[in-house]
């Protein structure tokens, strides 16, 4: 699936508010077209996540847990792991419902996973509970990718009874933090809609997970230095099948762009 328009909402939670454009946008969403709702959270709100999380990310041994209930909290590198279903280089920062959760993230940032649900025609709550709900949960993972080094490969990602749209918060301020590369949407006619050319830190972005989209090598030339922790930071709200869910199917990755 390519991506088709890209669609401005100022006020986050109109679609909360709203159930003729929430339909609407199931329907845009559905066809492709991108959302963009402004100012889930504030600019201050990013910049201390990201303060905190690197402090983690430089001082804790890296560690990859499978997704299953219970499963701790982690921070994890992937560093182009042959393993991994979509190749890429990142810092990852999960965060599960069922972990006691004293930054209070998940209350923080309900209401882009209300949205998120709302796109996929489900309860609001849904998979936000303290145990998966038909075989998923909802993750949150906060990501880091290294200048000189970090990206993903284009791919597309299961549409299922789980989720419809991929969702993304920006952390970073593209020609601050830095210059080149970054998350984008493929359209049809192969030009690349680059998301962090039209939002900035606190805005949501959804898309049909399906629609081709992956993240371009942030400053590729420049030298890669991973505790310096220059470089681009940006908010998953990933819904996720738990270990032993074989109804929904794997990413596909399609190679770098
Ligand atoms: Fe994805």
């Amino acid at each position: 699936l390519y991506a088709r328009n890209v669609i401005v909402i100022e006020d986050h939670d109109s679609l909360l508010n709203n159930p003729d454009l929430a339909a609407e946008a199931r329907e845009n969403i559905k066809a492709g077209d991108c959302y963009v709702l402004k100012n889930a959270v504030s600019r201050y709100y990013c910049r201390q996540m990201r303060e905190y999380l690197t402090l983690i990310g430089r001082n804790s041994l890296a560690n990859y847990h499978a997704i299953a209930e219970g499963c701790p909290n982690f921070h994890r590198i992937n560093r182009w792991d042959p393993r991994a279903y979509v190749k890429g280089c990142f810092h990852q920062f999960s965060f599960f419902p069922w972990n006691q959760d004293p930054l209070n993230l998940f209350e923080k940032t309900k209401n882009v996973y209300h949205v998120k649900n709302l796109m996929t025609g489900v309860p609001k709550e849904k998979f936000l509970g303290a145990k998966p709900d038909e075989g998923c949960t909802a993750r949150l993972s906060f990501q880091f990718y290294p200048k000189g080094t970090g990206g993903l490969n284009k791919h597309e990602d299961p549409v299922d009874y789980h989720q419809v749209s991929a969702t993304i918060m920006t952390m970073s301020v593209k020609g601050e933090d830095f210059f080149e590369g970054g998350s984008y949407v493929e359209k049809e006619n192969g030009e690349l809609v680059m998301l962090d050319d039209i939002t900035g830190p606190g805005d949501v972005i959804h898309t049909n997970a399906q629609v081709n989209h992956g993240v371009l090598p942030i400053d590729p030339h420049t030298k890669e230095d991973w505790l310096s922790f220059e470089g681009r930071w940006m908010l998953l709200f990933a819904i996720n099948k738990v270990a032993g869910n074989t109804a929904i199917r794997e990413a596909k990755d399609l190679g770098s762009k």
